[in-house]
């Protein structure tokens, strides 16, 4: 039975900040950031915006009520929880209406959480190959104001519909992992913001790369050429370069030139995005099938996902005949062009009144054009609204 994506959606901010501004006021040199860190644009998520919101915003987009009437099951993938009890997709199933026979449930493991989302969910389908399982990808990235990590923010979701006999790409199934206790990257409770071992968390990225790209090999007897394109979690774009990078060195000239052209596809969305933690390696995936012309049915894509703390996974999947109209019903260019750009200063104020941990909290939600919005806090729990 063929397991895989039927449908793919993603939601971002409707504001941004430019690098290159960015840049001049942090007093770095703008090709750090464009060249150095690859990052065009960075999305700014207003306060009245979370993981559940920015969620529920991308899901809306790609669920139908035959798609609602047939969930089994919700799997949230994201780092930036909204309580420590209480689930994001119990949050989600409530602001989008789902019906009520339905598993929810919120996973952690740092950028992992949405693969780990995709590794259950084809389970779920082989034993129930009749239903199907809405997988998330949500999170807010943030570092602070002057880190050094400050021009690897960003945020969004992306919304993932796993199915038997999926129309956009059915998985292979070999997935090789590698996990290890690692302080790369984390975020002690109570925080808001992620501490991180720059250096560290980027030479672990790599290492594990390797690890599981060789482990898949073996298992499989697959060569560089079987791949028509390489993703990567992108946390920023250079990361996903280097990792291409490396595997790509002694390989031929015409498999490496579709490789790195494909990488550039891939990369455009979140360019001008930023990171968008567990949802980045597929914000990346629907940049290719979206920007890619030379994409055909049949052909193996490769993911490398990593999550710090640590864990690692590369799996394949093969493009599956028609996946074009799958995507005509959604246009991130369009979402992404249509976005406001903000001031250095207006981003900071935004930066200082998102992600405040209140008993009582009303929000001011007028502003915000997203058709699902964080309203507010009562009693230490969130509430949502539509408008
Ligand atoms: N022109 C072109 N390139 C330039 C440049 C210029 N004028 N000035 C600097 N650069 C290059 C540097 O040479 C460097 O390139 P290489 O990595 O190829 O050497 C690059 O720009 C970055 O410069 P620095 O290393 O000096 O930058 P930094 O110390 O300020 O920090 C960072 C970079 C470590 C990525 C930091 O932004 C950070 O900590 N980010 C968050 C952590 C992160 O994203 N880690 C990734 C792995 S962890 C993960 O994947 C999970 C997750 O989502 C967080």
């Amino acid at each position: 039975m063929k397991v895989g994506i039927d449908k793919i959606g993603f939601f971002t901010s409707d504001l941004y900040i430019d690098m290159v501004k960015l840049a001049k006021q942090r007093q770095e040199d703008p090709n750090k950031y464009l060249i150095g860190i690859g990052q065009k644009k960075m999305a700014v998520i207003r306060p009245t915006q979370d993981a559940v919101s920015l969620a529920a915003n991308a899901a809306a987009q790609i669920l139908t009520e035959k798609d609602r009437a047939k969930l089994g099951l919700v799997v949230f993938g994201t780092e930036s929880g909204v309580d420590n009890s209480k689930s994001a997709a119990a949050y989600l199933a409530g602001l989008l209406q789902l019906p009520k026979n339905l598993r929810v449930v919120e996973i952690k493991q740092a950028c992992y959480g949405a693969t780990a989302g995709l590794d259950f969910a084809q389970g779920y389908i082989m034993l129930h190959p009749q239903e199907k399982v809405l997988v998330i990808g949500a999170d807010i990235a943030r570092y602070g104001l002057n880190t050094s990590g400050e021009p690897t923010q960003g945020g969004g979701a992306v919304a993932m519909l796993v199915t038997a006999a999926p129309r956009i790409i059915a998985f292979e199934n070999v997935n090789t992992a590698a996990a290890c206790d690692a302080g790369d990257f984390w975020r002690p409770l109570g925080e808001t913001e992620a501490r991180v071992a720059g250096k560290f968390s980027n030479n672990l990225y790599l290492d594990l790369l390797q690890q599981v790209w060789q482990e898949y090999i073996k298992q499989t007897g697959a060569k560089l050429e079987d791949f028509a394109a390489l993703l990567f979690h992108l946390p920023y774009t250079k990361l996903g370069l280097k990792g291409l990078r490396s595997l790509t060195t002694g390989a031929d000239a015409t498999t490496s030139v579709r490789l790195f052209k494909q990488f550039e596809a891939a990369r455009m969305y979140n360019c001008q995005v930023g990171n968008l933690y567990t949802g980045s390696l597929y914000l990346s995936f629907l940049s290719l099938l979206k920007n890619s012309l030379e994409l055909q049915a049949g052909q193996r894509i490769g993911f490398y996902s990593y999550g710090s703390g640590a864990q690692a996974e590369f799996f394949s999947g093969l493009l599956q005949p028609g996946f074009e109209r799958q995507l005509v019903q959604i246009n991130p260019a369009q979402q992404l062009a249509e976005r406001h750009e903000i001031s250095i200063t207006a981003y900071e104020q935004l930066y200082r009144q998102q992600a405040v941990q209140a008993a009582e909290l009303k929000l001011d939600f007028a502003n915000d054009p997203a058709k699902y919005v964080f309203a507010g806090i009562h009693e230490y729990q969130r509430s949502y609204t539509t408008h």
